[in-house]
């Protein structure tokens, strides 16, 4: 291939949301609860203990919600009302100039217990209105079909992805949706970071931990499941969709030894071995070898069927989605294996600052990692989120300054452009949250990524207007200029 100058004149630049972060309206036109649903806030500001990085519900929690949900706030269900604001906020997506919009379909809205046979028609309708929308500006959507939410009713009844019944049902959503959308979707991704299963079971998985004997072991086989689901829907979305390219997605993140100890290189390479051990499987169709060797030594037993396997090796994917937030450090320590795959880290960086949300800020480990993916897989990659979450202000002039963003967005598109240099087929970039919304780890608003404000707090009090930020006409330029305008 040639030697690449700078971002394609093809690249997909735009933005990322999902279904629960944005929609709300959570009980109309026949939507069913979802796992999402279940996310209470829990306020900071009161000295709540808030996980900074992922949200978990257990039995007794769960039964608690259900049966009082008066008593809590649940940001998800009411997300930022695009369910009722689509329109406004996808043309402002088009002003920007976004040549792709990633947004996520909510399963419960389309199988409201995920066990019904016939979809819910008001459901699809819904996407169908958002689908025509974007390609009314010429956007491209990007559909992911699982994105941490699913039918509450398939955690009550199945424990959620432990159960293999999930797979049929999956299937069958995932048949539903390329049929309805056959003429409208090109792009698809199959589930969210899928390597967050080690992170959150619940949120990944629809598992009850507390339900289980042995979390890994649990998390690895809901993880089997999902493969297994992953590929029947590839395949499937090949043959309803002859030129549809589908993904799988990681949460990636660069690992970097503490020192040059050998011991402390091995741990890195483990570290990364968990994080890739996910496009492995779904782009060469098979387990590597490493991991037969980890679930042996660590007592992890898995459930699989023989046809599984074929299953894996028909339904391999087109291109390698990942998010990208941040790099971690490893040594040799007791707790090593426990750390890897996890989002938090108890081990800093001291050469890197961190967010608001203490979130280290690496752009040179993007470019690190878009070569190594590249050279791992040799397919198409798409980083489908990365971004900067902070406490934004509206000034007296009415306006939201965020050089802080723009800096952040800045020096990770420079690193992308240098991998693209470096020879990386890099298909696109979705900024995460391109339009204010609720955090997925700790359910706040004030977590702000967009180019776009969004007027509400935490408790969902605001007028709900939209205003875009001065990150708003830098990201048109940096669209309008494919990249060279920084
Ligand atoms: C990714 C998720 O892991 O990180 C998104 O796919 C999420 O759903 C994003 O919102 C940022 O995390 P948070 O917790 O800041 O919302």
């Amino acid at each position: 291939r040639e030697l690449k100058k700078g971002f394609p004149e093809d690249f997909l630049w735009g933005g990322a949301t999902a279904a629960n972060q944005i929609e709300g309206a959570f009980d109309e036109d026949g939507k069913g609860l979802s796992t999402s649903d279940m996310a209470a806030y829990k306020d900071p500001y009161a000295g709540e203990s808030v996980n900074n990085f992922t949200f978990n519900v257990n039995s007794i929690e769960l039964e608690e919600y259900l049966n009082n949900p008066d008593k809590y706030l649940f940001p998800k269900r009411w997300g930022i009302d695009f369910f009722h604001h689509y329109k406004e906020d996808i043309a402002l997506f088009a002003e920007m100039g976004f040549k792709t919009f990633r947004l996520s379909i909510s399963w419960p809205r389309i199988f409201p217990t995920g066990l019904e046979e016939e979809p819910n028609e008001a459901g699809l309708a819904f996407y169908d209105n958002v689908f025509d929308e974007c390609r009314k500006y010429g956007i491209e959507p990007l559909v992911t079909m699982s994105h941490y939410e699913m039918p509450i009713t398939l955690t009550q009844k199945y424990n959620g992805w432990v159960s293999r019944e999930l797979i049929s049902l999956f299937e069958k959503y995932a048949r539903t949706l390329f049929n309805r959308y056959k003429n409208k979707v090109k792009y698809w991704i199959t589930f969210n970071e899928m390597n967050m299963n080690l992170n959150s079971l619940y949120t990944g998985a629809g598992v009850l931990e507390d339900k289980v004997d042995n979390v890994e072991e649990a998390a690895y086989q809901a993880s089997h499941y999902q493969f297994i689901a992953s590929a029947l829907a590839v395949k499937a979305g090949h043959e309803i969709i002859p030129d549809a390219k589908i993904g799988c997605m990681i949460n990636r993140i660069e690992s970097y030894a503490k020192t040059c100890k050998p011991e402390d290189q091995l741990q890195a390479l483990k570290a990364d071995q968990i994080n890739t051990f996910y496009p492995d499987v779904q782009v060469r169709g098979e387990y590597p070898n490493y991991m037969k060797r980890f679930f042996a030594e660590n007592n992890i037993n898995i459930e699989v069927e023989e046809r599984d396997f074929e299953i894996l090796k028909e339904g391999t994917v087109d291109f390698v989605a990942f998010s990208y937030y941040m790099s971690h450090v490893t040594e040799d320590r007791p707790d090593a294996k426990e750390i890897a795959g996890k989002l938090d880290s108890p081990i800093k960086n001291p050469y890197l600052e961190l967010t608001q949300w203490d979130w280290p800020i690496d752009p040179i480990a993007l470019r690190i990692s878009l070569n190594k993916l590249y050279d791992r897989y040799n397919i198409p990659l798409f980083l489908v989120e990365n971004g900067l979450g902070a406490k934004d202000v509206v000034s007296e002039d009415g306006k939201i300054h965020d050089p802080y963003r723009i800096d952040y967005i800045k020096k990770h598109i420079i690193e992308m452009k240098e991998a693209i240099k470096d020879g990386v087929e890099l298909m696109g970039y979705t900024t995460w949250g391109c339009i204010d919304l609720i955090s997925c780890g700790t359910s706040q608003m004030s977590k702000r990524y967009g180019f776009i404000y969004v007027d509400q707090d935490d408790k969902g009090n605001g007028s709900l207007k939209r205003i875009p930020k001065d990150s708003f006409y830098w990201y048109k330029e940096v669209i309008a200029s494919n990249g060279e305008n920084l």
